[in-house]
C-alpha cells in the first residue's frame, strides 16, 4: 500500500449518513475530517441571528454579501475525536444543527457568493491531502480531482427516519413530518439550484445505504479507500 495521502470526497442527498461514514473512515486512517456542511450552516446562523434572513425566510442578499468577509469559520477538535463549529470563535455546533437553521440553510447554500467563499476556504483546508470531506459538490466542483470520490443515497423516509432519531435522541422537540419535509425541501433545493448543484460526479463509486448497518458501510468506506490508494502505484 501507498503512503501518500489522497482527498476522499464523499457527497451525497441530506441525511444519508455521509458525516458519520466520513468522520469514521478520518478517524481510523488518520485524516482530517472536514464537514462542509457545517461551513453552509454557520454562514445560515449567523445571517439568521443578524436580521439577514427575515422571519417570512426572505434573504438581503446584499447584506449577506457585504457580512461574508466578517464570517470566519474554524473547527475545534474535542477530546472525544468529534469536532465542533466555531462561527467568529464561538462554539456553535448544536445551534447549526437546529431545525430553524436546517430550514433556512439552502436558500443560503444556493447563493453564488457564499459557495465562492465557502469554496476558496474547503480548497485551503485541503491543500495537504489526506482529508475526508463531506457535502454536495465536493467531488464535482471543491476537488475534481479528489483520487476517492463517493455518492452516497437512501430513500428519503430512511434518511428522515435516521435524521428524526438523532434529533429526538439530542432532546429536540421535532416530529418526523416535519423533517421529512425538510429533508425533501432541501433535496429539491439542492439539485435544481444554479451554483453546484448536488449531482453524481461522473467517477463517483455509488452506496445506497438504505439497509446497511453502520459497521457494513464502515467496512465498504474503508475497502473503497484502500482500493484507491492500490490504484496510485
Ligand atoms: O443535514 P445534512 O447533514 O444532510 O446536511 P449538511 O451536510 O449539514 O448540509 C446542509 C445544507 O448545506 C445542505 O442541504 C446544502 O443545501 C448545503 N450544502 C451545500 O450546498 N454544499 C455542500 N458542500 C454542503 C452542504
Amino acid at each position: 500500500m501507498s503512503d501518500k495521502k489522497i482527498i476522499i470526497a464523499i457527497d451525497g442527498y441530506s441525511s444519508s449518513g455521509k458525516s458519520t461514514m466520513a468522520r469514521r473512515l478520518a478517524a481510523k486512517i488518520g485524516y482530517r475530517y472536514i464537514d462542509s456542511g457545517a461551513m453552509y450552516r454557520a454562514v445560515t446562523l449567523f445571517a439568521l441571528d443578524n436580521g439577514i434572513i427575515a422571519p417570512d425566510g426572505t434573504i438581503d442578499r446584499y447584506a449577506l454579501d457585504k457580512a461574508l468577509p466578517s464570517i470566519k469559520i474554524d473547527f475545534r477538535p474535542m477530546p472525544d475525536g468529534s469536532q465542533h463549529t466555531l462561527l467568529n470563535g464561538h462554539d456553535v455546533e448544536t445551534e447549526i444543527r437546529q431545525l430553524r437553521v436546517s430550514d433556512n440553510v439552502s436558500p443560503v447554500a444556493a447563493i453564488k457568493e457564499v459557495r465562492k467563499a465557502l469554496t476558496a476556504l474547503q480548497r485551503e483546508l485541503g491543500q495537504e491531502k489526506g482529508i475526508v470531506m463531506d457535502g454536495r459538490d465536493i467531488g464535482t466542483t471543491v476537488f475534481p480531482e479528489a483520487e476517492l470520490k463517493i455518492f452516497v443515497n437512501a430513500s428519503a423516509e430512511t434518511r428522515a427516519r435516521r435524521r428524526f432519531l438523532e434529533m429526538c435522541e439530542k432532546g429536540d422537540n421535532v416530529n418526523y413530518e416535519e423533517v421529512l419535509a425538510n429533508v425533501v425541501r432541501r433535496d429539491h433545493i439542492d439539485e435544481t439550484r444554479e451554483e453546484s448543484p448536488l449531482h453524481r460526479a461522473d467517477d463517483a463509486i455509488d452506496l445506497d445505504n438504505s439497509v446497511m448497518t453502520l459497521d457494513e458501510q464502515n467496512d465498504w468506506l474503508e475497502r473503497q479507500y484502500k482500493s484507491a490508494l492500490d490504484k496510485l502505484q
